[in-house]
């Protein structure tokens, strides 16, 4: 398999960007640009186009104000064939097209991109449910099976709840069975996903310098052999309030340093440094996986880290066959240049590696 690459970019009503196609050679393109001219969007086009998903809270977010619908599309090289994407947005929905080809995005490439942000620290210090979106957006991504699994278990937790908030004691049988097989899938997965997982993001935390051991743990509501007696035990609880209490929809992925827990304990650096170090682990997951490294987006190379934890991102740029790389300083060694300014991005010469005296 070769490797996917972004040959353009083509966007119209993306929240600021102005409407263009623009073109990445393969290697690292850095875009650099003052604070609001668009760098961030332009990633998170990218990684929409590529990709067909989002992290934006709300679909309406990407729409420029005062228009009712965006458009981005890549044309994404693999080997010698060239495929055309196309991503709609409007209303709450996206329409994904392959070729002209009405498409889901589970049908997507699954291992085409990976987005790596300052807003990741929220891995850390967020919610556990931020840290469940990570891991099991990326083992759907890994296993179309999981996705689908999970995507059934989800609407079985919906459907079960409605049947306690209507206190139909009854019907949670028929519930409990598929949700305790589904669940169960899914903690084992999980369970052995984590392992190399938690290798290659102690590997990373370690090569960024950090003195403290990262080690990553499922918190699980649930030991997976005796879920269906754990569901049975809380169900008074559960009618009572409403909603299913035991499951992989409740776990949390715990991540201690040097033993203490990172959310609570753990510096602003520290935070984002483990933070990379989750994203790290994602691009070598997929790249094992799909058998070439994605394309890779890093939103602001500098921001709140030390030069160390800069060069690690610089350094990983170069390693991959194609990365998009952002910041308020030209990233040194771009084969492209892009200067940002209010939406537009304009090509610059490229500066002189400085010799040596
Ligand atoms: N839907 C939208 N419609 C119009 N403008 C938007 C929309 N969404 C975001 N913007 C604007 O886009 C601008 C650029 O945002 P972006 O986050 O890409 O900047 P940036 O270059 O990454 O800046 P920074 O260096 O501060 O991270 C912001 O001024 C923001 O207000
Ligand atoms: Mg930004």
């Amino acid at each position: 398999m070769a490797p996917v690459r972004l040959s353009k970019l083509s966007t119209l009503n993306y929240r600021n960007l102005a409407p263009d196609t623009l073109e990445f050679p393969a290697g690292v393109t850095g875009v650099w640009g003052e604070n609001g001219a668009g760098k961030t969007n332009l990633l998170e086009a990218a990684y929409l186009a590529l990709t067909g998903r989002t992290e934006a809270g709300r679909l309406e977010e990407l729409v420029l104000a005062g228009q009712a619908e965006a458009y981005v599309r890549a044309d994404v090289l693999e080997g010698g064939s060239l495929s055309v994407q196309e991503v709609g947005i409007g209303r709450g929905r996206r329409q994904l097209k392959v070729d002209g080809v009405r498409t889901r995005t589970g049908d997507l490439p699954r291992g085409s991109a990976v987005l790596i942000r300052p807003e990741d620290s929220e891995l850390v210090f967020g919610s556990p449910s931020q840290r469940r979106a990570y891991l099991d957006s990326l083992l759907g991504r890994l296993s179309a099976r999981y996705a689908e699994q999970l995507s059934r278990y989800e609407r079985t937790v919906s459907q079960r709840n409605a049947a306690l908030r209507e206190g139909q004691d009854w019907a949670l049988d028929v519930w409990d069975a598929p949700l305790v097989t589904l669940g169960r899938d899914i903690m084992e997965f999980r369970a052995r996903a984590l392992v190399r997982l938690e290798e290659l993001a102690r590997h990373a935390n370690a090569e960024l310098g950090s003195r403290k051991a990262l080690d990553i743990r499922l918190l699980e509501s649930t030991d997976p052999a005796s879920y269906a007696q754990t569901l049975h035990a809380r169900r008074a609880e559960e009618l009572a309030r409403g909603v299913t209490l035991t499951g992989p929809h409740r776990d949390d992925l715990e991540l201690t340093l040097g033993g203490l827990n990172a959310g609570t304990y753990a510096s602003r650096g520290e935070g984002r440094t483990a933070a990379l170090s989750l994203r790290y682990a994602e691009l070598q997951l997929l790249s094992e996986r799909f058998g070439e490294p994605p394309v890779l987006l890093i939103d602001d190379w500098t921001a709140e880290l030390d030069p160390q934890r800069r060069q690690f991102l610089l350094d990983l740029a170069a390693s991959v066959p194609q990365a998009i790389v952002t910041g308020t300083e030209q990233p040194p060694g771009a084969q492209l240049a892009l200067q940002a300014a209010a939406g537009r991005f304009t090509p610059q010469p490229q500066r002189q590696e400085e010799m040596p005296a």
